[in-house]
């Protein structure tokens, strides 16, 4: 099987497992978002995973689902917190419909994603649910650098990828972990295939930083600058910072803190001091050796061919994803 067979099989599963019931104003937020499309990254890499370490992908099947249902759930959350217009190229549920919609429906979706991990006999249910657990509570702490840091100035980059290890890394390692708890992996392998997600994961979180300044607004489907209108402290403005000469540094970090009348001449103005810099071909390097280092550790696993073809391919398409 190929990648788009895992998706077109967990797409039939989500269809079958999530549907609107009542209340409706409870539900249909839900669905609205979970149909909205994604690249389902996470859940493909459960299955993936499941198979790479000789199991049934339809075993897991549940757990890709809940580890999907749960990144919808903070998504839900993440755009109330981040402000945002626009979520997969649509309107964002608190947009559409109202604050309270989007954290009570993101709330039900975190619990439900708790209920798919039930279907799992109790060894693995409980293993499974203490690895979702924590890191459900890592992403919040994540969550909460990403929010504590818009008000600092004075972010460094290792606290940076902590935080992105934090609200971003642990899902995609834990989505892969979980896979493999599954399929029964052992205790070492289920280390190795957590740290290449680390490692993967901390490439996306770049690609999706640089994608929120650089990326085209049609495919990317958020809103560009956005991370720029809510002073987020990216890799591409921490960078920006450590290598401007002074003026610049105390240029940037004014014009980057400052409010703003036009909110496009203030996101054009932050873009020509990243290009000015080159800060945005310094970051597709960072992503490419992080890339790199999931690569490496994923070629030292025995695992079943065609699965670990696929998720070597796929570090490679998301170095160069535009989506
Ligand atoms: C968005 O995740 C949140 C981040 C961690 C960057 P994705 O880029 O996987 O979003 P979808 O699910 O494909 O829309
Ligand atoms: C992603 O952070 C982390 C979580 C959603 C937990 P972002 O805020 O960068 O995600 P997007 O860009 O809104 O998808
Ligand atoms: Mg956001
Ligand atoms: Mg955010
Ligand atoms: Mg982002």
């Amino acid at each position: 099987m190929e990648l788009q067979d895992y998706k077109a099989l967990f797409l039939q599963h989500l269809r079958e497992k999530v549907q609107v019931r009542e209340p409706e104003h409870l539900y249909r937020p839900v669905t609205y978002i979970l149909n909205l499309g994604g690249k389902r990254i996470r859940p493909l890499l459960t299955l993936l995973s499941s198979v790479a370490f000789g199991g049934d992908y339809r075993k897991a099947l549940d757990a890709a689902l809940a580890v999907e249902i749960f990144h919808n759930f903070t998504l839900l959350h993440d755009d109330i917190m981040d402000k945002a217009p626009v979520r997969r190229g649509m309107q964002t549920v608190h947009e559409k419909w109202n604050v309270n919609t989007g954290i009570l429906s993101g709330d039900v979706m975190l619990i439900n994603a708790y209920q798919f991990l039930e279907s799992y006999e109790p060894e693995i249910f409980k293993e499974l649910s203490r690895l979702f657990s924590r890191t459900a509570q890592e992403v919040c702490e994540g969550q909460q650098y990403d929010m504590d840091f818009e008000k600092r100035h004075d972010v460094k980059l290792d606290e940076y990828v902590e935080m992105i290890r934090l609200k971003t890394s642990v899902l995609l390692a834990a989505a892969l972990e979980m896979g493999a708890i599954i399929a029964k992996a052992s205790p070492e392998d289920r280390k190795q295939i957590y740290n290449f997600g680390i490692q993967m994961g901390l490439a996306f979180q770049l690609q999706d930083d640089y994608l929120d300044t650089f990326g085209d607004p049609e495919t990317f489907g958020k809103k560009i600058g956005g991370d720029i209108l809510e002073q987020k402290k990216t890799w591409l403005y921490i960078k920006a910072l450590s290598v401007a000469n002074p003026l610049d540094k105390e240029r940037l970090s004014v014009l980057y803190h400052a409010p703003t009348e036009d909110e496009n001449v203030k996101i054009e103005r932050v873009r020509d001091f990243f290009k000015d810099y080159q800060v945005d071909t310094l970051i597709q390097e960072e992503i490419h050796a992080y890339s790199l280092r999931a690569t490496a550790i994923l070629e030292r696993l025995s695992l079943e061919a065609s699965a670990k073809k696929i998720l070597l391919n796929l570090v490679q398409s998301l170095e160069k994803r535009q989506v």
